[in-house]
């Protein structure tokens, strides 16, 4: 083999088993979802129809359409030099994020496709542009380690999961906040530790974070149109979607503590300020959220990482014993998470409210 066919080879396969990483669907994976178009059809967002049309003309606008690309801001770092651990866990935060990023991609772009109504269709075109844009960004960055997922083989093997619309709503709603959350969080602790910024595309999420924030605005559009979805037995929903996207994030985030150890972040400290800073957006539409300061809550939030610890060991360690302990160790999941859901939440009676920029 030449050497150009064994830098071709190596490539391949390493574009393989990132594509495989990004493949794998666990209960911690961003997931690909998908749902019920005609109903979408029926959305009617008259009763916001101001705060609509200030939003879509925003988006048309388009005032980050140049920025996510490479320019001289954008450092070379000798990634070969860093720990083994961290390099893991850095590419493997990078691919966990394209995902969520091209997931995101998929559904808008289903939505726009399969859909008939204008207002629909109009604003998933914008989103789904918006997340191909960071999908590919992400991906490119993926090039400096010799690596990239296939992203068209992506969309079509991996196992997508039903949700009614109004689940989409909660859950992508949540998504888009705590993705702003989590991207100014970041951005604002690396400007203040400029020597801990592990990668250069650190430096582009300030912009990021603001399409990710009018993401979460339109959605926030969409069930103020209809406010049922915002109150009665719903409220349950809203309550069991806040407790499984927080503790999710909390969760993955301790599976990487190399990578936050790297940019000096304490992965109990960032979390406690995303939650905090999505709760506090997310009062403009839920008409409860989580006590986050209640003890408790806390407590069950770690005990949720001493479990999925247990779980990896397990499954790492396999046969039928492996298996046994999983199991039990998922059951132990399940009533932590009930725990969870019993601890009562604060009611919030902040009306409702949207806005073009965010101000945390
Ligand atoms: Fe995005
Ligand atoms: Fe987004």
């Amino acid at each position: 083999m030449t050497m150009a066919a064994a830098d071709i080879k190596t490539r391949f396969d390493a574009q393989n088993e990132s594509t495989k990483v990004a493949l794998e669907t666990t209960l911690l994976d961003p997931r690909f979802y998908t749902t019920d178009f005609d109903e979408m059809d029926r959305v009617d967002v008259t009763p916001v129809r101001e705060e609509w049309d200030a939003l879509i003309a925003q988006m048309k606008a388009d005032p980050r359409r140049a920025h996510f690309k490479r320019t001289e801001d954008w450092d070379d770092v000798d990634f070969e030099a860093y720990p083994e651990e961290l390099r893991k866990e850095l590419v493997d935060f990078l691919i966990s994020s394209l995902t969520a990023e091209f997931s995101g991609c998929v559904l808008y772009k289903e939505m726009k496709r399969r859909g008939s109504n204008p207002d629909i269709c109009e604003l998933f075109g914008y989103m789904s542009r918006d997340e191909s844009r960071h999908a590919s960004f992400i991906n490119d960055a993926l090039k400096d380690f010799g690596i990239g997922v296939n992203m068209g083989f992506l969309a079509k093997a991996k196992k997508y999961t039903y949700f009614k619309p109004k689940f989409i709503y909660y859950a992508t709603y949540l998504s888009e906040k705590i993705g702003y959350a989590r991207y100014i969080t970041i951005y604002r602790h690396l400007e203040r530790h400029p020597d801990k910024r592990i990668h250069p595309i650190f430096k582009w999420f300030k912009e990021w974070c603001n399409d990710e924030f009018s993401h979460g605005e339109a959605f926030a559009l969409l069930m103020r149109s209809d406010p049922k979805l915002l109150a009665g037995h719903n409220k349950l929903w809203i309550k069991f979607f806040l407790i499984a996207v927080f503790v999710t994030m909390h969760v993955r985030d301790h599976a990487r503590p190399a990578f936050h150890d790297a940019m000096g972040i304490d992965i109990d400290e960032y979390d406690a300020e995303v939650f905090r800073i999505t709760s506090e957006i997310s009062k403009q539409v839920f008409p409860l959220e989580l006590d986050l300061d209640n003890p408790a809550l806390k407590e069950r939030f770690s005990k949720m990482v001493r479990i999925s610890r247990k779980i990896d060991a397990a499954h790492q360690a396999g046969g039928i014993f492996g298996t046994l302990r999983k199991s039990m160790w998922m059951g132990a999941a399940g009533l932590n998470f009930v725990a969870l859901y019993l601890i009562p939440t604060k009611k919030n009676e902040i009306p409702a409210t949207s806005r073009l920029e965010p101000v945390w």
